[in-house]
């Protein structure tokens, strides 16, 4: 097959062409009762999801782990948390999400796995155990200090020391997350055996946790201090990522999973999570169509919402993605908190706008359960955080806990999400002011728009597939082209023009009417979409 008509196969439609859909299983539906979202839960909402017109579902982590870090400290890659569920609750909800063409990945991280795995256990035991390579091991400095000066994303030393062999263990992240030695060719076939359980049971693919980092210097060099020139994180941390994270090696790696993804039937996914704030860098992990299907994109979530920096982000991106390269956008997920808060202040119509840009670039888009409803961040008081980052950074860092309560449903007692007088494991938001229920019928709401959007996206070659082009348009506004799709945003207080005509297909404004216009004049935060002559 051509490269262009493996992208518009019915094998890879779902993923290129329509819409994918986050959600957080212990906050989306509890279905027993204890507080914790479930995958029954999910279960029950398929219809929701279907009726919204979503066509893949990425589930957060769904294997047995201690939760240090809320199920991305793995202790088992093959099993489902008791919390969320069984083997047979997941695979009934792959196959009922199959019959309404929802497709269902899982999260794989395989940077690190929890200190309980029972590899890390052997590993820890002895010098000479069989698991001792798989992890990343070093003598102490003769003063007894860690072996270099990396440290930790979540603060501190990246490394710790363990008594009974006398070095320290690696972990980017947690002390309780250690990092697996993707050098142990034992690893790489034990991993990919962990992908090939899942896709043999009908996963679709998966979204891959720090999918640029797995590999690290074999001489675990120094890495090279912060300069002021690089991004806030960087200089925060105090050190750039020179020789823990992106290091050429890991795209060995990363084509080998490719090539197992795509030895299946029906191609199955890889979607990175490559947290680079350098769009070439990411860039290089889409390989040369030969590795990410689709690497997250951090400099457009990171963007704030304004017309040029977003244009120049996205023309960045479509001017540096290899040729057949397929974009994701997407605003909020369980790190970066929601967008409806983070770009948009809690204002609707800030909100309406930044739907209709996520649901017509070209690429895919990646809604975070509640960004349907204009969901916003609920602030958490610090006694109540869950969030291991929170605990550690508060005040200045509040973590990340405030994107990750429950789904709202309804107005009623416990929001839909748990029965009346449970208590959530994380609060509830303002579920009385924003909810599924009220939003369902309301053909204003912005349920209604993101619904109207997702199927006006799956109805319109233009949106599914063409390409992108900028077109000059005043300042604070930004206008683009699909084939003979326009869509015009207007990022400020003031009302626009854009030199633009054409039939309106929809509007952010629920009272604009559907007829053409000849000159297109945008009310604030108004975004349009027009099809031409
Ligand atoms: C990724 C996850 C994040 C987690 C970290 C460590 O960034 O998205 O939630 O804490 O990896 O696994
Ligand atoms: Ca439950």
């Amino acid at each position: 097959m051509e490269p262009e008509e493996k992208m518009s196969s019915d094998a890879t439609r779902w993923w290129t062409e329509g819409v994918l859909y986050q959600i957080y299983p212990r906050s989306y539906v509890d279905s027993n009762g204890d507080g914790i979202g479930d995958l029954r839960g999910i279960i029950s909402k398929l219809d929701y999801l279907a009726w919204l017109g979503v066509t893949g579902v990425w589930l957060n982590p769904t294997m047995e782990s201690p939760n240090t870090d809320w199920g991305y400290d793995v202790s088992d890659y093959t099993s489902v948390h008791p919390e969320l569920g069984t083997m047979e609750d997941l695979e009934e909800l792959i196959d009922r999400a199959g019959e309404r063409g929802i497709h269902i990945l899982l999260d794989f991280v395989p940077n690190h796995t929890s200190d309980q795995h029972e590899w890390f256990m052997d590993s820890r035991s002895a010098k000479d155990s069989a698991h001792r390579d798989w992890y990343v091991w070093a003598d102490p400095k003769p003063d007894g200090s860690p072996p270099n000066n990396w440290r930790s994303v979540f603060g501190g030393s990246a490394w710790e020391y363990d008594d009974p062999t006398n070095q320290y263990y690696l972990h980017n992240f947690l002390d309780t997350q250690a990092d697996l030695n993707w050098w142990n060719e034992d690893v790489r076939n034990a991993m990919e055996d962990v992908l090939r359980f899942w896709f043999d049971r009908g996963v679709a693919g998966f979204r891959i946790d720090v999918a640029h980092a797995v590999v690290k210097d074999r001489e675990l060099r120094d890495n090279l201090p912060a300069t002021p020139e690089d991004d806030p994180r960087i200089q925060r941390l105090g050190q750039q990522h020179t020789f823990n994270m992106d290091q050429p090696e890991v795209h060995d790696i990363i084509r080998k999973w490719r090539k197992l993804a795509d030895s299946y039937d029906q191609p199955r996914i890889l979607l990175g999570e490559t947290f680079l704030l350098d769009l070439a860098r990411v860039a290089a992990y889409y390989g040369t169509g030969d590795e990410l299907n689709m690497a997250f994109n951090f400099p457009f979530v990171f963007s704030s919402f304004e017309a040029k920096q977003l244009k120049e982000v996205v023309e960045l991106t479509e001017s540096l993605l290899p040729p057949l390269a397929w974009p994701v956008w997407t605003g909020s997920n369980h790190d970066v908190l929601r967008f409806p808060t983070r770009w948009c202040d809690g204002e609707s119509d800030k909100t309406r706008l930044a739907l209709v840009v996520l649901m017509t670039l070209r690429g895919t888009p990646v809604l975070y359960y509640g960004d349907e409803i204009g969901m916003t961040d609920t602030k958490i008081p610090r006694e109540e955080l869950r969030d291991p980052v929170g605990q550690r950074f508060w005040p200045e860092d509040r973590g990340r806990d405030s994107c990750r309560t429950p789904m709202h449903w309804s107005a009623e007692d416990g929001a839909g999400f748990s029965p009346p007088g449970v208590e959530p494991w994380l609060r509830y938001g303002d579920y009385g002011a924003c909810n599924v229920e009220d939003q369902k019928d309301k053909s204003s709401s912005m349920l209604s728009l993101c619904r109207e959007l997702i199927a006006l996206r799956l109805e319109s070659d233009d949106l599914r597939r063409a390409g992108y082009e900028s077109v000059e348009s005043p300042e604070n506004t930004w206008v683009f082209r699909r084939g003979s799709t326009t869509v015009a945003l207007n990022f400020s207080d003031e009302a626009a023009r854009a030199d633009e005509s054409g039939t309106v297909l929809l509007s952010t404004d629920p009272a604009r009417s559907r007829g053409s216009v000849g000159e297109l004049s945008l009310a604030p935060w108004e975004g349009v979409i027009l099809a031409q002559g």
